[in-house]
């Protein structure tokens, strides 16, 4: 095997010969970074390849198909967002920032998986200490369960050899590292390596893999995209900062939707599946109105949430008026405020304004439009919004309402929540079928709620 030095960006993995300030490929200022590389033979290739490629060509329907058996975790938030359960030989992707509970959650489904299979969890962030003091916390003592901490990927393929796993958890692929590469655990090329390691142990033995890894501050995956293509399943964790509500989104799932997500929060004995989010977020109102608050069913997968808008219009004192937005994106905001300006004659030159979603989930969802144009008349009128009024429809930059998908359910959901009105756009006959106690206002511009609320 031959040797030679490479300069490899950390952002997108372009190699280059010889060092530059910016990334020709991806155009990233100070990302390369000089990594030493193995130049392989042929069959050195072919030794380290993925998968066990089949010498022939088969017809697709005579090939035999693994069956795909479902083995749930237990955690239910957890299974529906897999669409089931686990596949033998899946290999997960945990994403998210420090802090954000990956290890914690990881020890909770090894707790859970460990009630039939055997487990390996192997950390190269904590001590062993360190864990087995947070899996006392957790109530974590399942004797199915194997420690190690360990970081160099070589001793962990060991370990897997011995101790002969159903089920192995990685914390974190950023600690592990590959002995033949120089680098230093992190970088691009040891990230690739070694979880083409873990693919290559994993995937012929079946066993259910866990990685974990973190996030850079602006959200994407430290470490190279590759590991996306590599692993079945891509999951991140999210939440705003300092709550407690935390989301779990499928960013890729090769046996599953990727439209579910999975709502947690963290107590003082670990993440709690949140199964009746629309409740959760309701107890965070009193049943009153309230100026500056609107409330919307955001869709996340095929569970409408309930969602509340807020928003506060107050005399600025800078000479440019100050837009801030949480857990929506700002542009849309400043779309819709134009939208008021011009087609409700709202002034808003003049005042600050801050849009926020309560309970510190990040949505984007285009029916959260009407709302938000409901909370900033509502506080820029003095006006309150009555608490059981619900928005529910995209706005344009024409003023005009539009209609959001799967209506009939989000109507359905309102009304079971106790809502009694509904701003939309007109729906059809179908959609408000099983609608009884909730008054429809089938409005087409938004001139025509600025009128309600006065
Ligand atoms: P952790 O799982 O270590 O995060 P990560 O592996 O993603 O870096 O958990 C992080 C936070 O969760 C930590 O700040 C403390 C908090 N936490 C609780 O609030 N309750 C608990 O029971 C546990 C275990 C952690
Ligand atoms: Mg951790």
């Amino acid at each position: 095997m031959k040797f030679k030095t490479v300069f490899v960006c950390q952002k997108c993995g372009y190699e280059a010969p010889k060092w530059s300030g910016q990334c020709p490929e991806c155009g990233q200022w100070n990302t390369l970074a000089e990594e030493v590389k193995q130049q392989e033979s042929k069959k050195e290739k072919k030794a380290r390849s993925f998968t066990d490629f089949s010498s022939e060509v088969v017809k697709l329907s005579e090939s035999k198909s693994v069956k795909e058996d479902r083995i749930p975790t237990g955690l239910g938030e957890f299974d529906r967002l897999l669409g089931g359960g686990l596949v033998k030989g899946q290999l997960t992707l945990l994403a998210g920032a420090p802090g954000i509970g990956k290890s914690t959650l990881m020890l909770q489904v090894a707790d859970a998986l460990a009630k039939n299979l055997k487990v390996l969890y192997i950390s190269g962030e904590e001590s062993i200490s360190q864990i087995s003091g947070r899996a006392a916390r957790l109530g974590v003592k399942n004797p199915n369960i194997f420690l190690h901490c360990q970081t160099n990927i070589q001793n962990i393929i060991e370990s897997v050899e011995n101790v002969n796993p159903d089920v192995l958890v990685l914390d974190s692929i950023q600690t592990v590292y590959h002995p033949e590469f120089t680098s230093s655990a992190g970088t691009i090329g040891q990230v690739r390596e070694c979880a083409a390691e873990l693919v290559r142990l994993c995937k012929p033995k079946g066993i259910i893999t866990f990685v974990l890894g973190h996030v850079t501050k602006d959200g994407e995956l430290a470490g190279p995209k590759i590991l996306e293509h590599m692993v079945d399943c891509v999951l991140y964790f999210d939440t705003e900062k300092d709550n407690v509500l935390r989301l779990l989104r499928p960013h890729k799932n090769r046996f599953g939707s990727t439209s579910e997500i999975g709502l947690f929060k963290m107590t003082g004995h670990g993440l709690e599946g949140v199964e009746n989010a629309g409740e959760y977020f309701a107890q965070t109102s009193a049943q009153r109105a309230l100026k500056g608050r609107a409330y919307t069913l955001a869709l996340e997968g095929s569970r409408p949430l309930l969602t509340e808008v807020q928003a506060l219009a107050s005399p600025t004192h800078y000479p440019y008026p100050r837009r801030v937005a949480t857990g929506v994106d700002l542009n849309r905001c400043l779309m819709l405020f134009a939208a008021l300006e011009k087609h409700v004659g709202l002034s808003l030159d003049n005042k600050d304004i801050y849009v926020s979603i309560a309970g510190g989930v990040k949505l984007k969802d285009p029916a959260l439009d009407l709302a938000i144009c409901a909370a900033v008349i509502s506080s820029v009128k003095e006006v309150a919004v009555p608490h059981d009024w619900m928005f529910l429809a995209e706005v344009g930059i024409l003023g005009q309402i539009a209609k959001v998908p799967l209506m009939d359910r989000r109507l359905e959901e309102a009304q079971r929540l106790g809502f009694k009105t509904a701003f939309c756009a007109p729906v059809s006959k179908s959609e408000k079928q099983k609608i009884t106690s909730l008054t429809l206002q089938e409005i087409t511009e938004i001139n025509e709620l600025a009128l309600k609320l006065r």
